[in-house]
């Protein structure tokens, strides 16, 4: 470990990297952005890693969303504002309902750079390097806009930048009033088709609310009614970029990413001897690491402990994605030994990317019963095996696109063209996301 610094990822293999044929411009990129200031604050990134672990022994709850990929051209306020409400209208009804502290966690400000199933598309007969996230190339199909350009990184950290200042904003300038936002869950409810289902817990949320108020708790008199925190994450898939932002902590000396508070290894780049992992280790922030349905019982105690050798609480996130019909035969055995061998980990479940497909329409598309059917087995699972089920993460917008199927506007195939804006995989909805926090908070409700 005293070996390690922010570069050593370099003499490992690695996966998923553009090949930017311009080097010496790489290089000038790359100094620019280790020169600029970092995104976040190591003691931010301890205290989003005391709060996980207070998730990891049981006593919280994790809730990450965002995009799968964040767009350059969707850059405005109003984008940022609406998933901002929507992070928050779910963690009250997921706070009430499991009478537990939710960590939020959004990925959002730095969720640029996009792993690919190949390195070229192909249309109607011609092939192009694929869109690897506006960090690196343009989504538009013509051959100079999928040409890897460094100055990407240089855009990506000013927007990331100006994301995080508005987050900061609205957490702390009176937007995450906690009887605003129930307000938004009653309008929400109100105009909801399974209204009759959504109300009675919205309802009781507003009574404490009103109770707390009563009481002489209010916003005025109370922050924690008035403010919140929100934390960021991303994949930190280029490490050009991840690498730049990695600084010394003047506080404790140790080496914290600050392009964002968390950040996570995906599933295609987790091998043991690669680059990903080197570059993780040296870090000290609180990391996420996705775990599908190929994962053995065994490669992921060595994951664990390549990644948190001491065994910290907090430090480790492991994100299940394993898909709603391999879940009962794939987890169960993992939650099962993590728990036999005593590591400290906190099992999150992503029910979005097990459970991609193909529309007829040609739409990459998931759909709502498939999601939420993983989110179920993922509580049963843990709820048989003793294990805490620590959180979720999903890909979501506060916009009113129609990218994944199903929910009480019971959207169709046929109705995925309307408003099919992702870059990359497809979101909940804003209504489509509320549902979800009111059918979770059921089970969180029962556990
Ligand atoms: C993602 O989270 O957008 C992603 C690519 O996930 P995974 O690594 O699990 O495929
Ligand atoms: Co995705």
């Amino acid at each position: 470990m005293s070996q390690w610094k922010p570069d050593s990822w370099r003499s490992k293999p690695i996966l998923q990297q553009p090949t930017y044929q311009d080097k010496a411009h790489l290089k000038d990129v790359e100094g620019k952005l280790s020169s600029y200031p970092p995104l976040v604050f190591a003691a931010e990134t301890r205290e989003l890693f005391k709060q996980l672990g207070n998730v990891a022994e049981g006593k919280g709850f994790l809730l990450q969303g965002g995009d799968c990929a964040e767009s350059f051209d969707e850059f405005n306020a109003p984008k940022i504002r609406d998933t901002f409400k929507v992070i928050l209208q779910m963690a009250i009804v997921l706070t009430y309902a499991g009478s537990c502290p939710v960590t939020k966690v959004a990925r959002m400000a730095g969720q640029y750079a996009k792993p690919r199933s190949g390195d070229f598309e192909t249309i109607n007969g011609v092939s192009l390097p694929s869109y690897r996230g506006d960090i690196i190339n343009s989504f538009e199909f013509t051959k100079e806009a999928r040409e890897p350009d460094p100055s990407r990184m240089i855009e990506a950290y000013h927007r990331g930048a100006s994301t995080l200042n508005l987050l900061r904003a609205f957490a702390q300038g009176g937007l995450a009033d906690l009887h605003e936002v129930n307000r938004w869950n009653m309008a929400f409810v109100e105009n909801n088709p399974l209204k009759s289902r959504y109300q009675d817990l919205a309802k009781r949320i507003q009574d404490s609310l009103e109770f707390m108020d009563v009481m002489g708790i209010n916003s005025t008199n109370t922050p924690t009614l008035h403010e919140t925190s929100l934390f960021t994450s991303h994949e930190a898939l280029l490490l050009n970029y991840e690498q730049a932002l990695t600084r010394v902590d003047t506080l404790t000396g140790n080496w914290y990413n600050c392009s964002a508070h968390m950040l996570w290894i995906g599933e295609r780049t987790r091998q043991l001897d690669h680059a990903h992992l080197e570059f993780f280790k040296g870090i000290h922030n609180p990391i996420g690491v996705k775990v599908g349905p190929s994962m053995q019982e065994d490669e992921l105690i060595q994951l664990i402990d390549a990644l948190n050798p001491n065994n910290e609480a907090g430090r480790l996130t492991l994100i299940t994605r394993m898909g709603a019909d391999n879940l009962e035969a794939n987890l169960p055995k993992l939650l099962r030994r993590v728990k036999q061998e005593g590591r400290k980990v906190v099992w999150s479940s992503d029910p979005m990317h097990g459970n991609t497909f193909k529309a007829s329409s040609g739409y990459k598309t998931r759909n709502f019963d498939a999601i939420l059917k993983e989110i179920q087995q993922f509580f049963a699972a843990h709820e048989a095996e003793g294990t805490h089920a620590g959180g979720i993460h999903l890909e979501m917008t506060g916009q009113h696109v129609t990218e994944c199927t199903g929910g009480a506007y019971k959207i169709g195939d046929e109705d995925l063209a309307e408003a099919y804006k992702t870059q990359c995989d497809p979101r909940l909805n804003a209504d489509q996301v509320l549902e979800m926090a009111f059918l979770v908070a059921d089970h969180l409700r029962s556990n």
